[in-house]
């Protein structure tokens, strides 16, 4: 049976108080409808229309490379009305699930169960037993069979007392939304098209309304202001956590991780306090990452231990790697195995070969270090002079003196030496002594100026 996801996506968000379209507010890093559209996709739907308004080119420009079936909703008549906006494109057989741009933690396997309990019905809809049901449309039934939704502005003081609400997410056959929409009224206390009429209309063609429950109540929460969604972000961080402790990471406090994005780990990888995972991330096995670090689209090899506050950003870290405190590994930064890289040392787009070092306050940017190679505190690859980047290459077994300048482009042979405070501006031979600095000039007793006493 195909199937296709529509989303709800044309609401303004007044209450968000903000110039982004609701649905483009981030949640754990991605916008709202991002996580709706990759759980989408995780159904393999056959097709994904997304129903936009406010906002729209914006909306629509986040997601260029999605397969999408755009539809404007020029106006917000209603969430039945938002629906029937996509007829000329819906396909005439299948299902289709129904989602709110504004609900983004719905998980695939409480979708699937859905569309499982819907198929043979032909309609179905998710629900929620809360303890206050106010604002919500009322699930009312009878002989615990699903009667109607009643709209909170609509409903009897008894109606009321319901505590079973509609969570918006629907699972409908296309042949009875092309039948069903049509015939909606905004006959209603809101004066809308309402989409939950169609429970009244299948109820009328004699047919049943499945129906099934979240298995978090965090899946089906929407987002209003900001408020919500920041308490939405903790719950779907407390969930992210939760999930990867039972994966067998060791969270020293759940409740103090943030990932943005998806990570791989590999066993017995240990993350101490107030670390950020963003993109896509990897860490192998019994690595260790210190408290505070921020790691965005890296992968780091088995064994390796990153201390305290250290930032890496689209970088490859090899395996026994130590690193940091304060490390910065920048784009196209690539450690090999057993690298040292330690405090205020700066990485861009630069290789460093096996079990080389560079352990203090070092910035080495478009640069090609081999082995065994050390790298003195204090040293700079000039890359840049002011117009182009140039490229420093230092072989296996190089000794960079301490505060060193080298103005790329150069090369330093193997097994090269460099004197301390050097500026090499010209190539060094394999083993070659380079030293560049002024003759140390040294006058025996001297005596010190003294202070003049008045
Ligand atoms: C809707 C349901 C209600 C349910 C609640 C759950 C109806 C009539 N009521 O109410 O039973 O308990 O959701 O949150 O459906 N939207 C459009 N175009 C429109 C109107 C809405 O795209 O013309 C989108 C909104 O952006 C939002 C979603 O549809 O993502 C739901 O709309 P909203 O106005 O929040 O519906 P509620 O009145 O809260
Ligand atoms: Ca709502």
């Amino acid at each position: 049976m195909s199937t296709t996801v529509i989303i709800l996506a044309a609401g303004k968000g007044t209450r968000m108080r903000s110039n982004l379209p609701k649905v483009l507010q981030p949640l754990a890093g991605q916008p709202l409808l991002g996580h709706v559209i990759e759980t989408a996709k995780k159904l393999q739907a056959t097709n994904i229309i997304t129903i936009y308004g406010h906002g729209g080119d914006l909306v629509r420009q986040t997601f260029p490379e999605e397969k999408i079936e755009w539809v404007e909703q020029t106006e917000q008549l209603g969430t039945g009305h938002a629906v029937k906006v996509t007829l000329p494109v819906l396909p005439k057989d299948g299902m289709s699930l129904i989602l709110s741009g504004d609900v983004p933690c719905v998980q695939q396997s409480t979708l699937q169960r859905l569309i499982d309990a819907s198929n043979p019905t032909g309609i179905g809809l998710v629900t929620l037993t809360l303890d206050d049901s106010t604002g919500y449309g009322r699930i009312v039934r009878k002989n615990n069979k699903i009667q109607a939704i009643v709209e909170h502005k609509d409903a009897t003081e008894i109606e009321r007392q319901i505590r079973e609400i509609n969570t918006g997410i629907y699972c409908v056959s296309n042949a009875k939304l092309h039948e069903w929409l049509p015939k909606l009224s905004n006959n209603n206390a809101q004066g809308e098209y309402y989409l939950t009429d169609i429970v009244a209309m299948a109820l009328a063609d004699g047919m049943e309304i499945a129906s099934i429950q979240p298995e978090f109540a965090f899946e089906v929460e929407g987002v209003n202001d900001r408020v919500q969604l920041a308490a939405l972000e903790r719950e779907f961080q407390n969930h992210q956590a939760k999930t990867l402790m039972q994966q067998g990471v060791h969270l020293i406090d759940p409740a103090r991780f943030d990932l943005r994005g998806h990570l791989t780990i590999g066993k017995d990888v240990r993350i101490d306090i107030n670390v950020i995972i963003e993109g896509e991330c990897e860490l192998g096995d019994n690595v260790e990452i210190g408290a505070g670090c921020i790691i965005k689209n890296t992968k780091i090899s088995a064994n390796t231990k990153v201390q305290p506050y250290s930032v890496f950003d689209n970088a490859f870290v090899g395996e026994s790697v130590q690193i940091g405190p304060f490390a910065r590994l920048r784009p196209g930064a690539k450690l090999a195995n057993e690298v040292h890289i330690g405090n205020f040392v700066e990485v861009k787009n630069s290789s460093i070969g096996f079990a080389s070092k560079a352990n203090h306050f070092a910035y080495l940017g478009d640069a090609q270090i081999g082995s065994g190679s050390n790298i003195g505190a204090g040293t700079i690859t000039c890359n840049y002079d002011g117009a182009n980047k140039h490229k420093t290459v230092i072989g296996d077994d190089v000794f960079i003196g301490t505060n060193n300048s080298l103005v790329a482009p150069v090369k330093i042979g193997n097994g090269a030496t460099t004197g301390a405070g050097s500026t090499i501006t010209r190539d060094v031979a394999d083993n070659a002594l380079a030293v560049e600095r002024s003759q140390q000039f040294t006058k025996e007793n001297y005596q010190r100026p003294q202070k003049v006493k008045k």
